[in-house]
């Protein structure tokens, strides 16, 4: 019996040496651990031996058993090594190959414009301040002196959500707003949307304004040129002329549409400025007294003056950009030229 135990020791080393993966690791475990197998086999013999051999044998079966154990043991943990190092040589990642670039986004040109005005006016010391796009009629018109029957409400396609609720055709209204929760002085700009059911090369239903309000004591309209001919030059560069011409609002007294020499031929008449050599920027004046008097100021002491400008329009007057739609199509390749 000894010598079945030594012999099976000696051939299941040899064995061992010959087993190339796990499965086979464990085919040869079942034959010499399993409840069959040759180690169990022996064991089962020993009841047959006599009292003095059954120490002697049942000893040396033990030390068999722990020292094949062993080298089992050793041998699982070597082909386990060998498989993770194969799985992460196969999986190894080369971190020296050049990464894809992420498509980058670019500032649209209409946000390019608002950042710029912003800038601009922040630096004269205007705060900025904003108001609701679906909007009240009262704070649209009747409150801007534009009462139900006035002709200018016709002039502003409006989109109407009920009766009385419309999608604001300005950013004037949130003077209104402004002015009804604060006392002068006040010097505030409004970047917005606005909304009008207009659709051609040049007016899209949806655009851009930035409006302007300052109102204190003794406000004079040679500040407002001031204000908007600091604003011109630095918007549009030095050297850009500004031309005030009388006009209509409501909501100011006196009133006047801002002009500036053209961007293109800067002022010797061309495709862009229809020959006159001048583009329209924007509408300002004073503040009417009546519009004081929706908000609880006494037009005896406050004076003020307002501005409101199409951001849309100064981002292609800006940019060249031939047809406002195009701004937005939202087409990466448009977007990427700005
Ligand atoms: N709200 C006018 C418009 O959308 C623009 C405007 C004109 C705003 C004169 C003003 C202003 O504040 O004083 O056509």
């Amino acid at each position: 019996m000894q010598e079945e135990l030594k012999q099976i020791e000696t051939e299941a080393l040899a064995e061992l040496k010959t087993v190339g993966d796990l499965s086979d690791l464990e085919s040869l475990r079942i034959k010499y651990f399993g409840r069959k197998g040759l180690l169990s086999t022996v064991m089962r013999g020993m009841g047959k031996l006599s009292k003095a051999e059954r120490p002697v044998i049942g000893k040396l079966a033990n030390e068999v058993r722990t020292s094949l154990t062993e080298a089992f043991n050793g041998v699982e943990r070597t082909l386990n090594q060998q498989a993770r190092e194969g799985q992460l040589a196969a999986e190894a990642v080369d971190i020296t190959l050049p990464g894809r670039l992420p498509r980058l986004g670019k500032k649209h040109p209409v946000t390019q414009t608002f950042d710029r005005i912003q800038e601009i006016f922040r630096g004269m010391g205007f705060q900025v301040a904003e108001g609701p796009e679906v909007e009240h009629e009262y704070y649209n018109f009747d409150a801007l002196n534009t009462p139900a029957e006035h002709p200018a409400r016709d002039a502003h396609d409006t989109f109407y959500i009920t009766d009385s609720l419309l999608l604001r055709t300005h950013t004037s209204p949130v003077q209104i707003r402004y002015m009804e929760k604060q006392r002068p002085p006040i010097r505030i700009i409004v970047p917005g949307r606005v909304y009008r059911c207009d659709s051609d090369a040049s007016h899209t239903p949806m655009f851009h304004q930035v409006e302007g309000l300052l109102v204190a004591e003794q406000v004079t309209f040679s500040e407002l040129k001031g204000v908007l001919y600091a604003f011109v030059q630095q918007m549009f560069g030095e050297g850009t002329r500004t031309r005030f011409r009388p006009h209509f609002f409501p909501f100011t007294e006196p009133s006047a549409e801002v002009d500036i020499s053209c961007t293109t031929c800067h002022g010797g008449g061309c495709r862009l400025c229809s020959g006159t050599g001048w583009l329209e920027i924007l509408g300002a004046g004073s503040v009417h007294p009546n519009v004081f008097r929706y908000v609880d100021y006494d037009p005896e002491q406050f004076t003020g003056f307002a501005f409101g400008m199409g951001v849309d329009r100064i981002a292609t007057l800006k940019y060249g950009i031939p047809d406002l739609r195009l701004m937005f199509d939202n087409d990466m390749r448009f977007a990427q030229q700005f």
